[in-house]
């Protein structure tokens, strides 16, 4: 396995090309779950200098709720559970759609794990049946930081992650 990844590129999509054949190369030989969703998030956060990067799996509370609950992540300490429709990762799993969110304090609801981040794209994965099975959240210390084009590539992402 390469111990490093490197992102090239003039423009952000260049760089998401250049990153997503190695991320397929950093799981291929490697079935399990969590050990590739921590590598791919490490690769994203390193190739991108993301200010913070994870996974929330919705999961089951022993009260048989369902709930975002925090997995494998880079970057400061942050939030461990996330109510269904709360904040941007909640609101994501509500409404099965990718957000964008440019100021994250014009957010309403927005759950602020660090006061440093300022702009947020959180994306959700669907399991077989179609249900929302986990969602990434992306966050940056710049306002407006994420676009159409961290949609698309993020979104192949996903892809990567369902098949897993
Ligand atoms: N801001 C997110 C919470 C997760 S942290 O940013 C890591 C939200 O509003 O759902």
């Amino acid at each position: 396995m390469s111990e490093s990844i490197i992102v090239s590129g003039a423009t952000k999509a260049e760089k998401y090309q250049s990153l997503l054949p190695q991320l397929k190369a950093l799981i291929a030989n490697e079935d399990d779950r969590i050990a590739n969703l921590a590598n791919l998030v490490a690769a994203l956060k390193h190739g991108f200098n993301f200010f913070w990067i994870g996974i929330y799996f919705v999961k089951e509370t022993k009260e048989n709720r369902r709930e975002l609950v925090l997995g494998p992540f880079q970057g400061p300490v942050a939030c461990t559970r996330i109510a269904y429709g709360k904040g941007v990762c909640g609101k994501s799993w509500e409404t099965k759609q990718t957000i964008i969110v440019d100021d994250v304090d014009a957010f309403p609801g927005h759950i602020a794990c660090s006061s440093q981040s300022k702009s947020e794209i959180v994306i959700p994965a669907f399991n077989k049946l179609g249900e929302v099975e986990l969602v990434l959240d992306v966050d940056s210390e710049y306002l407006a930081n994420f676009d159409e084009v961290d949609k698309k590539y993020l979104e192949e992402v996903i892809t990567i992650i369902e098949n897993l």
